[in-house]
């Protein structure tokens, strides 16, 4: 059984669908990177997990399965003890993540409980330094912040860790080492990682699969070098195939010609369509449903006769 099932889950914010039947598996112990350019429902998906949508968000439909429970589904009470045993969070702004008026110690000591070790866990984030215990939020760099953050998410040996581009805000010297230190500390705890990202060489190096949205819906999953070195989705190939140069420069580019739609209901067809060069008539008005190409699961129309034109794309690209 999965530890994470997505399952058609759709989630609106008063006019706009941010999420349009969205699918998503995580087993035990296996890192997932979540991709697809901004505003595709990456956040909203990774949120949803947790059911820490933001206020104005309504669940319209579909669900989601943690460890088997129905996180939409739950009591309060019940919800949060899901939340305290099995997930921890990680988010792109350290400070802002972290309790202003708490000093960091007394933060880790609240998710520890009486009888925490709170030197241990920072040591373990590498921040050995006796002064951040007593420290206020506000008085440490990003990275120091991120990585208290990373210590609190992971005190409790979560099952899943979601980490919603917790190095995008940090400095280039120091976001290789608080990813490593986050993918060291969910092996060594056994922890699932869904790994929100841009960074796409970064995914394809850390993650055992990958899943690649696209208008609030995954439109590709499957094995992370597979699905982003042999595409079998036309978005990811076009996403794919521009990535490697902007995502060195750590900036964010437009990688396909055109715009990401902004839904306001379900999406007649495939979201993709407008800018798919590959695109048909039925790909406007019919919506697609999974096939499995290779390793993958893609939804698109035309994937099967489309492989071989992709994979040879990739090849002029890699
Ligand atoms: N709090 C909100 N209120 C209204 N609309 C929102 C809110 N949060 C997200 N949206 C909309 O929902 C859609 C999905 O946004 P989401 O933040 O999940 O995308 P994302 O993939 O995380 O983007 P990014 O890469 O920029 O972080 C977008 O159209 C966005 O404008
Ligand atoms: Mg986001």
């Amino acid at each position: 059984m999965s530890l994470l099932s997505v399952r058609n889950l759709v989630i609106d914010y008063a006019r706009t669908r941010a999420l349009d039947g969205a699918d998503l598996e995580v087993a035990r112990g296996e890192k997932v990177g979540l991709v697809g350019e901004s505003g595709s429902g990456k956040s909203t998906l990774g949120s949803a997990v947790g059911r820490l949508l933001p206020g104005a968000a309504r669940h319209s439909g579909g669900e989601v399965l943690l460890a088997g429970e129905p996180v939409f589904g739950l009591p309060p009470a019940r919800l949060r003890a899901l939340r305290r045993r099995q997930l921890g969070y990680v988010f792109q702004d350290p400070i802002g993540s972290l309790d202003p008026t708490m000093r960091v110690g007394a933060q880790l000591r609240l998710v520890l409980g009486r009888g925490g070790d709170v030197h241990f866990h920072l040591g373990r984030v590498k921040l050995d330094d006796p002064r951040v215990v007593r420290a206020y939020p506000h008085q440490l760099s990003g990275g120091m912040a991120q990585r208290v953050a990373i210590a609190i998410a992971m005190a409790t040996a979560p099952e899943l860790l979601v980490a919603d581009e917790p190095t995008a805000a940090l400095d280039s010297q120091v976001r290789e080492e608080v990813s490593d230190m986050v993918f060291a500390l969910a092996a060594e705890a056994g922890t699932s990682i869904l790994w929100l990202s841009h960074d796409l060489p970064a995914v394809a190096r850390r993650c055992d699969r990958v899943a690649v949205m696209y208008g609030g819906r995954v439109v590709e999953s499957g094995p992370a070098r597979e699905v982003l070195g042999d595409p079998a989705h036309p978005y990811t190939a076009a996403l794919a195939g521009s990535a490697p140069a902007a995502a060195a420069h750590g900036v964010r580019l437009e990688p396909v010609p055109g715009r990401p739609p902004v839904l306001t209901g379900p999406s007649p067809g495939c979201a993709f369509a407008p800018r798919c060069a590959f695109a048909e008539r039925r790909c406007e008005h019919e919506r697609p449903a999974p096939v499995r190409i290779r390793a993958q699961d893609v939804l698109c129309h035309r994937a099967a006769e489309l492989q071989d034109r992709l994979t040879a794309l990739s090849e002029v690209k890699a």
